[in-house]
């Protein structure tokens, strides 16, 4: 391994503990994460890139290692434009896998000399969405547990206003 950089990407629509656990067992292998929020083409967002990141920086106020950027078009561009060559990516179950598999294959024919890593979330984030999570939040269930407290709480809020 030689780049000491990675990037994350995704949705973060919003953050989940899942999230927050891939991010934490990416700084065990590497110097620093960048998170990476981008717009997913195939899904509408709850909350803005703004949103997002915000609630990333928040999470991880006390962690330098980490930082959150936003990209628009083509992951393999953003990989390009800040020379990181290794991404990371969550694996829960065996159903990522196929969607993992293709975007990795995609990814890795546009931009050969990248690598996309799977790390695998702790067992008791197995379950755990962003998709699930704003389910809960529009029917009302609750998602301590399952977000960050400031992800919740802007949760709430977002709710309290629809
Ligand atoms: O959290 P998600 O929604 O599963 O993340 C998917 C994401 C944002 C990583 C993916 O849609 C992406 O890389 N989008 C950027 C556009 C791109 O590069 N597409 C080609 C690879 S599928």
């Amino acid at each position: 391994m030689t780049t000491d950089v990675a990037v994350y990407p995704g949705s973060f629509d919003p953050l989940t503990n899942g999230h927050v656990d891939i991010i934490r067992r990416g700084l065990k292998v590497f110097d620093r994460v960048v998170v990476a929020v981008a717009t997913n083409i195939r899904k509408q967002s709850l909350f803005s890139k703004e949103e997002r990141i915000h609630l990333v920086q928040e999470t991880f106020a006390d962690e330098p290692r980490v930082e959150a950027a936003t990209f628009e078009g083509l992951l393999v561009d953003y990989m390009r434009r800040r020379g990181a060559t290794a991404v990371i990516r969550g694996l829960r179950a065996v159903s990522d896998f196929e969607y993992e598999f293709q975007m990795a294959n995609v990814n890795r024919k546009l931009l050969p000399q990248m690598e996309t890593l799977f790390l695998m979330t702790g067992e008791e984030h197995f379950y755990v969405s962003s998709h699930i999570v704003r389910e809960l939040a529009y029917l009302g269930g609750d998602v301590t547990g399952l977000v960050p407290p400031v992800v919740a709480e802007h949760l709430r809020r977002k709710m309290e206003q629809r």
